[in-house]
């Protein structure tokens, strides 16, 4: 007993020195062995969690508050009455829950409506075309615009036929790689094809198939570049319009959009915390975001994401776990026009930047989990392995490469430790920005998983004795 007593004082003496604020490499002590047995000292702590969010009284917590949240309140284009509700619903939600610190901090946001819009084929048959107009489009004129179409399949092709587009409503039909990979054409598809004068510019939904359902989501104009209108169209469509153009048919469409966009809207980043008990001051920052595209119910994208990180501290007030670092959840505000939540949030904060720990998001999806993505140093990597083994139980203990978010990606930018929730992607395109984004597409199980995981992470590296290496 007393060598056990020694050896346990020996163990703890120089850490109690270490300094706690310091991320210097020197300063850690403790050899990566110690590490190892903190960590796996909280597999009691781990199992507790799991038992509560997979089989105990939490069990389809998150999925149910997420379903009242979105069957109410419906999609939150940023800008809109809806995600306004929204971030009121969340305060009162946050609060009601007994989490700390919740409060709103204000974001000018984007404000961009689609208003009626549609597209016909004229020639070489009628033929109605489902459309979604990309966000920050201008409107067609009343009378529309009747042209005929310019199928290609990459900027390469447009380039070469340049001559041809002029006056012309480009279609691409671009093979879809990847998300990541193909979502140029949506990006910049409108200024490529305006630079080559044509007058609206179509494209093919950035997913792996639909069931002749568009998906919409951000596009950009560029100064000097005239603005044309353009929207996404199925790949039924679009592969409907290659096939003819193939052949030599003539294809002419008419487009009617009319999107405005407003001057920019109040809005609030949405923050709760649960106080640390030994260092508040350092951050575990935990997130998803409120906003969504204006189809659909944004349930996945990202409802899922915000209401498993909710979860997440939930569970740990549930089960009376405060760990020795604050714990902050934050829920960002129009983050599908390009992080402007997060943005604002990052420039008001980063002044504190040495006290924040990791940044994590959940943002592609609450299916089932696999474990998490994370960008660092190779000694933070080893510790988030460590930390991953004990989510055992539930098989979730990858940990991947290029973690990062839209939201999160300004401070990993910086060097703080970055992590996003990794799932089974497999369906997340075939609904992502679309009217399938629905409740429909969510699995209360898969969200208990997600839940248990987000919160072991998050409350491990918010209590460990030290803080997680740059
Ligand atoms: C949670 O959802 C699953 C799957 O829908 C269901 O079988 C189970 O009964 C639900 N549990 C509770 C507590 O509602
Ligand atoms: C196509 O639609 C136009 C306008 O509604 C109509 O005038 C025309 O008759 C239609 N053509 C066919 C073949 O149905
Ligand atoms: C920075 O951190 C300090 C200490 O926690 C806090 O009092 C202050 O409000 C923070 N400032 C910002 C802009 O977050
Ligand atoms: C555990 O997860 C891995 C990878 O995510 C998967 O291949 C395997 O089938 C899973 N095992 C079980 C028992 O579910
Ligand atoms: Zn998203």
């Amino acid at each position: 007993m007393k060598i056990l007593f020694l050896l346990a004082f020996i163990l703890l003496l120089p850490q109690s020195k270490g300094n706690p604020f310091s991320r210097d490499d020197d300063s850690y002590q403790r050899t990566f062995e110690e590490l190892q047995r903190e960590i796996a000292g909280y597999s009691g702590i781990a199992k507790e969690i799991i038992n509560l969010a997979v089989y105990g009284k939490a069990q389809n917590r998150s999925y149910e508050r997420l379903a009242l949240f979105v069957d109410a309140i419906g999609p939150r284009l940023s800008g809109s009455k809806n995600l306004d509700l929204a971030i009121k619903y969340m305060y009162k939600a946050l609060s009601k829950d007994g989490l700390e610190n919740v409060h709103l901090e204000p974001v000018k946001i984007p404000h961009w409506e689609r208003g009626k819009e549609s597209a016909m084929m004229v020639e070489p048959r009628n033929h109605s075309i489902a459309v979604l107009g990309l966000g920050g489009s201008i409107a067609t004129p009343p009378e529309g615009i009747t042209a005929e179409v310019l199928v290609v399949t990459s900027f390469d092709e447009l380039h070469q036929r340049a001559q041809e587009a002029k006056g012309k409503i480009v279609v691409y039909n671009q093979r879809y790689v990847s998300y990541g990979e193909t979502v140029q054409y949506r990006q910049r598809g409108a200024v490529e094809a305006a630079k080559v004068g044509a007058k609206a510019s179509l494209i093919k939904t950035i997913a792996p198939f639909s069931i002749n359902s568009p998906h919409t989501g951000m596009q950009s104009y560029q100064s000097g570049v005239p603005m044309i209108p353009t929207a996404c169209i199925s790949v039924e469509d679009a592969e409907l319009m290659a096939r003819l153009s193939s052949r030599d048919i003539e294809i002419v469409l008419t487009l009617k959009m009319e999107a405005k966009t407003y001057p920019d809207a109040d809005s609030f980043n949405t923050v709760a915390e649960i106080v640390g008990s030994k260092y508040p001051e350092q951050v575990v920052l935990i997130s998803g975001h409120l906003d969504s595209w204006d189809v659909g119910q944004g349930a996945m994208d990202d409802g899922g994401g915000a209401f498993v990180s909710w979860e997440a501290l939930s569970l740990l007030k549930d089960l009376g776990l405060r760990p020795k670092r604050t714990l902050r959840l934050v829920l960002w505000t129009a983050e599908e026009q390009g992080g402007v939540g997060a943005e604002q949030y990052y420039k008001m904060h980063k002044v504190n930047i040495s006290n924040f720990d990791i940044v994590m998001e959940s943002d592609e999806g609450t299916f089932t989990p696999a474990g998490l993505a994370f960008t660092g140093s190779d000694k933070a990597r080893n510790i988030m392995k460590e930390i991953m083994k004990l989510l055992q139980p539930i098989n979730a203990t990858g940990v991947f490469e290029e973690g990062g978010g839209t939201d999160i990606n300004y401070w990993i930018r910086d060097g703080i430790p970055g992590a996003s929730l990794r799932d089974d992607i497999t369906r997340y395109f075939w609904f992502h920005h679309s009217q399938g984004d629905t409740m429909t597409v969510q699995d209360p199980s898969q969200m208990n998983l997600c839940a248990a995981l987000w919160a072991v992470v998050s409350y491990v590296i918010a209590d460990m004795e030290e803080r997680v290496p740059v």
